[in-house]
């Protein structure tokens, strides 16, 4: 039986669940596990990340996908089992990372585009037969230092979009749903009303590309930055003003068509992902206004480096991180119904 993208795309979204990226690139996973001391050989990360799918039942419960990148959709446990099965024994869908990464955009202002459309054809024909019935595409946005409003460019937020619509129709093609990404990075001393703006421009640059490009917007997942202030800005934007900013930027951008959108945690805090996830849902049952979407998260650095902090590399601290990862995707999932309250952290 196939399952269309459509009910791949509702599955992933499903109310109080989200999904786990443990997509990080080889060189991104390294600087994860430098910072616990781990040397970042293919055995450590394969069994770092399989601690993580084997994880009962917050797996089951609480994470809809799961986000692979290309050498894990491939690896086996140390018993055998692929990576993949195990995903899927748990109820949940696996996923693959496709882009090649942001490079450098040329004759730009140090901006960046992602690339990895040479080829992506075949390779996404390669992913669905291992498994892959999703996949990610990031892009990067970033946003000038010191008021200067030159960055990101009309060039850059124009490229990147363009690369996401062919990503996107590519893989519908290929009966996977896309992740549409294009993050707008937090780095950055600018304040959430700059974010806002220029998350909107880039939104509706995205939508208009995906609309070219014939995409079924049915059958996408959005996977978004908040409307957050820069980590470097001297004000830092609450909940309920991220929560405000957040939803009124998706109201002038994102078509009801969508069925979920995903964040990315992109930086903040732990807490700060949960907390401002959590704002989001309560702003959208508490409005009179109706929001089409669902509002959950996929999230990389704020479901994993709790568990990798508590693992630190030490068979002894097995448990302890897949609790640390446990606790974090619950209290993600309570976030994604509006139910959270900081008590539960403790
Ligand atoms: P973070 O949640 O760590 O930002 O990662 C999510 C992700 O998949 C970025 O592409």
């Amino acid at each position: 039986m196939t399952t269309s993208l459509q009910d791949i795309a509702h599955a992933m979204a499903a109310p109080g669940k989200g999904l786990l990226a443990a997509d990080e690139s080889s060189g991104t996973i390294k600087k994860r596990f430098d910072v616990i001391g781990v040397d970042s050989t293919q055995e450590n990360r394969r069994d770092s990340r399989e601690r993580l799918f084997r994880t009962a039942p917050a797996m089951a419960d609480l994470i809809s996908g799961v986000i692979l990148f290309d050498e894990t959709i491939r690896q086996k446990a140390a018993d055998g089992t692929p990576l993949v099965k195990i995903i899927q024994d748990a109820g949940s869908i696996p996923g693959i990372k496709v882009d090649m990464g942001a490079k450098d955009l040329p004759r730009s202002n140090g901006e960046k585009v992602t690339e990895g459309l040479d080829g992506l054809r075949a390779r996404l024909a390669e992913y669905f037969e291992l498994g892959a019935r999703f996949a990610k595409w990031r892009a990067v946005i970033d946003i000038g230092r010191g008021g200067n409003r030159s960055v990101p460019s009309a060039y850059c937020i124009h490229a990147n979009t363009h690369a996401l619509a062919r990503y996107a129709a590519l893989c519908q093609e290929a009966g996977i749903v896309p992740i549409v990404e294009p993050e707008v990075l937090m780095d950055g001393d600018h304040d959430a009303e700059r974010c806002y703006q220029v998350t909107q421009a880039t939104l509706k640059a995205l939508y208009s590309e995906l609309y070219e490009q014939r995409v079924s917007l049915e059958g996408t997942i959005l996977k978004p930055n908040m409307i957050v202030s820069g980590k470097l800005c001297p004000t830092k934007a609450s909940p309920e003003e991220v929560a405000e900013r957040t939803l009124k930027c998706f109201t002038h951008t994102v078509p009801a068509a969508v069925p979920g959108i995903v964040f990315l945690s992109g930086g903040q805090s732990d807490i700060d992902a949960t907390a401002n996830l959590n704002a989001i849902n309560q702003l959208k049952s508490a409005s009179s206004e109706v929001y089409p979407w669902a509002f959950s998260f996929s999230y990389g650095r704020a479901l994993q480096t709790a568990p990798l902090d508590a693992w630190r590399g030490k068979a002894a601290n097995v448990t302890a991180g897949q609790k640390a990862f446990a606790h974090r995707a619950r209290m993600n999932g309570l976030a994604a119904t509006g139910a959270w309250t900081p008590e539960m952290e403790t």
